[in-house]
């Protein structure tokens, strides 16, 4: 039943949460402060949920809701495949991202995120900060995100460029049969947390980078930059080069659009970057690899997680293990060639083993077969 829920787009909520097996999906509204938000969580086979804390514009509670669920089954994917003991959930607050925060919405969200007694922690995403995270702090011990003098791991979306980069690496070698990124060309959509760090390790790796961004400050700091070339948020996905790497928001391979794409691979950071998971097949029509999203973005949840180790964080334990991205994106591509499926349902795979045999192993009866 699992895999047709992300062969097509959901149909209305509870056939979502029906067909993907969701645990909660919890409404919060607080008059008061403003808020109005959703939390997701999907499994908690491997452990709590976490997953991070959107601060987006949505058209409706719906499409908000749906994307919650959507990024928080993400999540269950991404910590399984990264071998992390947590399982996935997201929260999405339905807020102008270009207002400023209200510590009053934030510690209301926080109270709500408490309720639900730790099978959620929260942690930072597109349009959270770290500030933000303390303020949910101030009112609820699940956060996993957090500065370091607040027991957590600081800034980590640098550590999701690293990892982004490890994945990169190991697809060019997949599918240019190059060990180095050295003169290839690199179209970076969104140059924010993630996409901004990323074009600076690309430009060290001797890769030419082209960006785009729908925010103008972003780009500032690339504009005169040696080896960069700033071009329109319209034309981005669709310009030639070695690798598209998208580092915004999700929904950037659509029915419409795939026919464009003309890269040599797909890697980025932004999560759901299919708007169903079908366009693979699209994908490998045209002879584009596509790096699975939640194999190649979780570097800030891994390194973020490490905290939660018996004695603490350990920064070196935590990098190696965001590096270890580049091999586990080798053996997902090794899956999909072994097993004849598509590098996306080869992630899914992977994930859905781990998870169907730490399940077992827990008594846990999985819906997670791992099943072709
Ligand atoms: N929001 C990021 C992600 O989707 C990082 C993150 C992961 C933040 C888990 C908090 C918890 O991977």
């Amino acid at each position: 039943m699992e895999v047709k829920a992300v062969r097509e787009q959901p149909k209305n909520i509870m056939d979502f949460m029906q067909v993907a097996d969701f645990e909660n999906v919890v409404l919060c509204q607080d008059q008061a402060s403003g808020l109005r938000a959703v939390i997701a969580v999907h499994d908690t086979t491997l452990g709590p949920a976490a997953g991070g804390c959107r601060y987006w514009t949505y058209a409706s509670y719906e499409d908000a809701t749906i994307d919650a669920m959507r990024l928080a089954r993400g999540m269950t994917y991404k910590y399984a495949a990264a071998g992390v003991n947590l399982g996935g959930g997201k929260c999405v607050v339905m807020a102008d991202p270009a207002r400023p925060k209200s510590e009053a919405m934030l510690r209301a969200l926080g109270r709500y995120i408490d309720r639900l007694g730790g099978a959620y922690m929260t942690g930072e995403d597109v349009g959270t900060t770290l500030e933000d995270m303390v303020n949910l702090r101030l009112e609820t011990p699940y956060v996993i995100t957090l500065p370091e003098d607040w027991g957590g791991a600081g800034a980590i979306s640098e550590m999701t460029a690293i990892g982004v980069l490890e994945a990169m690496k190991s697809s060019v070698e997949h599918a240019l049969g190059k060990r180095s990124l050295q003169g290839l060309t690199v179209n970076v959509q969104g140059v924010g947390a993630v996409g901004g760090p990323l074009c600076s390790l690309l430009l060290d790796e001797g890769a030419r980078v082209r960006v785009a961004d729908i925010r103008a400050e972003s780009l500032a700091p690339w504009r005169d930059r040696p080896g960069v070339e700033v071009v329109p948020v319209e034309e981005i996905p669709y310009l030639e080069g070695d690798v598209f790497a998208p580092c915004a928001l999700g929904g950037v391979v659509t029915s419409e659009n795939v026919g464009r794409l003309r890269t040599k691979i797909i890697c980025g950071s932004a999560n759901n970057q299919l708007w169903d998971a079908s366009l693979e097949t699209n994908l490998q029509e045209r002879g584009i690899l596509y790096a699975p999203d939640f194999i190649v973005n979780a570097g800030g949840a891994v390194f973020d997680a490490d905290r939660l180790q018996p004695g603490g964080f350990r920064r070196a334990r935590a990098e190696a293990k965001v590096r270890e991205i580049g091999r586990t994106t080798r053996e997902v591509f090794a899956l999909a060639e072994q097993e004849k499926v598509g590098t996306f349902r080869a992630a899914e795979l992977f994930a859905e083993r781990r998870i169907a045999s730490v399940g077992a192993a827990k008594g846990i009866r999985s819906r997670f077969r791992g099943e072709i």
